[in-house]
């Protein structure tokens, strides 16, 4: 059984992936880290994340195993991460991995922003989650001041804006809502309202 979640940032789609992926008993991948972790190693080597043939390096020889989560989590590194993931050669590096996940025995959760298009077409269920942008900006907000970052909410609001309008206008595996995507919009649940809501969809698709 595979379960595609996508939808923009702060959604909530990371948190209900991964409650999706306890609750079903399969494994759960955040796809973003992957483009988070291509980020990170740019900044780390001075380069632009705007440099295709270097991101496609990167990419190419990236460490899945040896992601750190403390250094990903950054506003910067989203930021960076959604420049490089515009990069169709990035994509394409990083395609391998993700469907290699996503054909374990049993199944697999993954989320992200083209997993029900582009990545597991095939899924047998298919979530976009979504919510409104200044709540996402807000929850947003709030990981990164937990996080011990000092950011200001307008700030972030600019970041997201942004970072959404250029995940979802990219030429290559934009960011958007597949036919058959289940929609789920967490603007006036809980966290654990979001998840309920979310199994229950699960539970009905598959019958
Ligand atoms: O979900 P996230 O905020 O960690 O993702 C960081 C960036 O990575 C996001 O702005 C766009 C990109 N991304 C993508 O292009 N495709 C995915 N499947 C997941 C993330």
């Amino acid at each position: 059984m595979v379960i595609a979640v996508d939808g923009p940032l702060a959604s909530g789609k990371g948190t209900i992936a991964r409650a999706l992926g306890a609750r079903f008993g399969v494994p759960h991948l955040d796809t973003g880290a992957l483009y988070r972790a291509v980020a990170v190693a740019m900044l780390d080597q001075s380069l632009p994340p705007e440099n295709a043939d270097e991101a496609e390096r990167v990419a190419r020889t990236l460490d899945v195993s040896a992601i750190d989560e403390s250094r990903i989590r950054t506003a910067g590194a989203g930021v960076a991460a959604s420049v490089v993931s515009a990069h169709p050669r990035v994509r394409a590096a990083l395609l391998d991995v993700q469907r290699a996940f996503a054909a374990q025995d049993g199944g697999a959760v993954l989320d992200g922003r083209d997993i029900g298009t582009v990545i597991c077409p095939d899924a047998d269920v298919k979530l976009f989650v979504t919510a409104d942008e200044e709540l996402r900006a807000w929850r947003r907000r709030a990981e990164l001041v937990n996080r011990g970052e000092e950011i200001s909410f307008e700030q972030v609001l600019g970041q997201l804006r942004q970072r959404d309008a250029r995940d979802a206008s990219r030429a290559d595996a934009p960011m958007i809502k597949a036919d058959d995507a289940i929609e789920l919009d967490t603007s006036e649940m809980s966290v654990d309202d979001a998840v309920r809501e979310a199994i229950k969809l699960v539970e009905a698709k598959l019958g």
